[in-house]
């Protein structure tokens, strides 16, 4: 089956409402609840004491009624109690200062203190729940590093220092590595490395981007220390943490074998034309780094956040649509934050699946029909999808990249993003891969602003159709240059090299008699097949060793240089093409892949995924489209279709091919 509910968080109502809620799950279709999330002071009131009353009577109750359970370990918001208790659990700012209690997260990660109390109240909920019928599923605490991600405190200095320590083993690879001759920063004792704060200017780039590495390590560690305790008292339960999509703090791929189960949250914004597309991508991540399994849809929201600066309800049918669309992607469960909207706090005007106005509000309509309609889908639950293109995405390669000072800020984030949506939107089907992970099986391979190019992929990209855009091979894992040309150990693979770096630089225009007659570069195009495309004020100067120049720049200072280059199979592109350029080469590539994949002529606005033997068929245009196919079910409607199918605006159909 497909899960289908949310985040429940009764400590907020009465026992009258809570008997309401249960009613209104089933009316619902809602299978599955996420319980305790934010407990702690409820499970644990004072220190050492434990009440679990409250909690057994609501898991008894939801099992009575077929509701699963998703427990949570409670872990991701102290109570006041411990702050003010053990003040070394506080995460401290650079400038010192200690977070408090009052809002949500004010743990320290690397606080030893807050690892032992919340392994103590781990174990007890444990002992008390893991054999209960209702629980299938442990939630360790709650998207790590979300709100708090570093503290500054001197045992997380300690820790640290420890850190560098195994990794380097002595203090003298530590100074090679960083290259602290430079600016007379060599360290000649341990005590002297310190957290990169509050410094005067630059940081050394590799400091701060072994910092951000540690702190993902240390949230890591806390997520183990919970999920050891669980596996010891209840080795039959699954464990999963909810992820963030491509949240930069931490470094997915190593955790990812460590969870029993990957789970995600997002929230794209409903009002960006992007955002189904955005989904798209980060539902495409979590099956790639589950390694292709089934994931979880953690939280979603039915329909507005109140986080953004102005919150947009979702359009009428989009959460239904959004949420077929999970499905497609890999997802077998869809849930949401949070199942009844808040009376009061800081997420009182968040949507919840029952609004303030209750039935009277047409979301609970929504939710209503996607439930019934998820229930419909139980077939396509386990199915995996079969993807034969590959993004490549690295979070230390990000950390690398946005610890680096000039030439540009650089965003790989936004090009990845970039390059998957136009992917998407010419109807190819991605995964994501690590630079370490198993390439074998695709046939293509985009690497948008890798920045960080270790030795060896060159060696699992050969023979594939490859496209690497600029920004890529800069450095090498100690944010060294690669020297003797950029794309360092890609050199050979491509055919090119990159020696120099040609931005644009914002300017004003001056009309005077001398400034009137110098003239700047303002911008950057790339020629390609008779059109020219914008680059985003980036070239990069290209020499060919042994490639084909496929398209050319246009500007003052780079008119006729290379763009775009061509090895056999593998592509190089020195500019951020927008999106009419991504499609055109992409066009250009993937049509001429031999045994690649064959581009299809799709209606506008129609997203098209195969999972298993099912067909998804999503419309997010306006107009209803028509499809050809060849014969199947509508999983939706029990229609049987033949030859050619309408979907509707902001509609779906999911057909059954078997
Ligand atoms: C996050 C949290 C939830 C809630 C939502 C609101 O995803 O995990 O507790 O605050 O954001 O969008």
């Amino acid at each position: 089956m497909i899960y289908y509910g949310g985040d429940y968080n009764p400590e907020q109502w009465d026992q009258q409402t809570v008997a309401e809620d249960i009613a209104l799950m089933q009316e619902a279709g809602v299978n599955l609840v996420s319980v305790a999330i934010f407990g702690w002071s409820r499970l644990e009131p004072k220190d050492g004491v434990y009440e679990f009353g409250f909690y057994r009577d609501l898991l008894d109750r939801l099992h009575a009624a077929g509701i699963d359970v998703d427990l949570a370990t409670g872990t991701a918001s102290p109570p006041p109690w411990l702050g003010e208790m053990y003040p070394e659990t506080l995460p401290v700012r650079a400038d010192g200062t200690a977070l408090t209690w009052g809002s949500r997260q004010q743990y320290n990660p690397a606080s030893t203190k807050f690892r032992e109390k919340a392994a103590e109240l781990v174990e007890e909920l444990a002992r008390e729940f893991g054999s209960h019928p209702a629980v299938v599923m442990w939630h360790v605490s709650n998207e790590y590093g979300c709100h708090v991600s570093e503290s500054f405190d001197p045992e997380s200095r300690e820790r640290f220092r420890l850190w560098l320590q195994a990794r380097y083993g002595t203090l003298e690879q530590l100074n090679e590595a960083w290259g602290t001759q430079f600016w007379s920063q060599r360290y000649t004792s341990w005590s002297q490395v310190e957290p990169p704060a509050n410094l005067p200017t630059f940081h050394n780039p590799i400091h701060l981007a072994r910092w951000r590495e540690f702190w993902s390590d240390q949230l890591l560690e806390c997520y183990l220390a919970e999920k050891r305790v669980l596996q010891r008292v209840c080795p039959d339960l699954p464990v999963t943490t909810n992820y963030m999509g491509f949240f930069p703090t931490v470094d997915y791929w190593k955790w990812s074998p460590h969870l029993d189960l990957i789970s995600n949250d997002f929230y794209p914004e409903p009002g960006d034309p992007r955002a189904g597309a955005q989904f798209a991508a980060s539902s495409d991540l979590m099956r790639s780094l589950g390694g292709g399994r089934p994931f979880w849809q953690m939280e979603q929201t039915p329909s507005t956040v109140q986080w953004r600066d102005r919150n947009s309800p979702k359009r009428p049918g989009q959460f239904r649509l959004w949420s077929l669309g999970l499905v497609a992607r890999g997802a077998d469960a869809v849930l949401q934050f949070q199942w009844r909207q808040s009376r009061s706090g800081a997420e009182t005007y968040h949507s919840g699946m029952v609004p303030h106005a209750g039935k009277l509000s047409p979301v609970w309509e929504e939710m209503v029909q996607t439930g019934a309609d998820l229930k419909k889908l139980a077939p396509v639950a386990g199915h995996r999808l079969r993807a034969s293109v590959a993004i490549l995405w690295d979070w230390p390669s990000l950390w690398a990249a946005e610890s680096a000072i000039g030439p540009i800020g650089w965003d790989p984030l936004t090009r990845v993003a970039q390059w998957h949506q136009s992917l998407y939107d010419l109807g190819f089907l991605v995964d994501f891969a690590s630079p370490d992970s198993d390439l074998s099986g695709y046939e293509v391979v985009v690497v948008p602003s890798l920045f960080q190019v270790l030795p060896g992929l060159a060696e699992k990209l050969a023979g594939k159709t490859v496209i690497v855009t600029a920004g890529t091979g800069y450095q090498n894992g100690e944010a060294q240059v690669h020297l003797g040309g950029y794309l360092g150990p890609l050199r050979d693979l491509l055919g090119v090299r990159v020696v120099d770096l040609l931005p644009v630089a914002p300017t004003g225009l001056a009309t005077g008699r001398i400034t009137g007659a110098v003239r700047t570069r303002t911008r950057v195009q790339v020629r390609l097949d008779g059109q020219s495309y914008d680059g985003d004020g980036w070239a990069e100067r290209i020499q060919v060793d042994q490639a084909e120049v496929v398209a050319t720049f246009e500007g003052l200072d780079v008119d006729g240089l290379p763009a775009i280059t061509r090895r056999g199979s593998a592509w190089y592109v020195g500019s951020f093409l927008d999106e009419a350029g991504r499609a055109a080469l992409l066009e250009r590539v993937l049509g001429s892949a031999p045994g690649g994949p064959q581009l299809a002529e799709l209606p506008a606005g129609l997203e098209v995924v195969s999972r298993g033997p099912f067909q998804f068929l999503l419309n997010h245009g306006e107009d209803p489209v028509q499809f050809p196919v060849s014969a199947g079910t509508d999983l939706l409607t029990g229609r049987v279709a033949r030859g050619q199918v309408t979907v509707g605006p902001r509609d779906a159909v999911v057909l059954d091919l078997r």
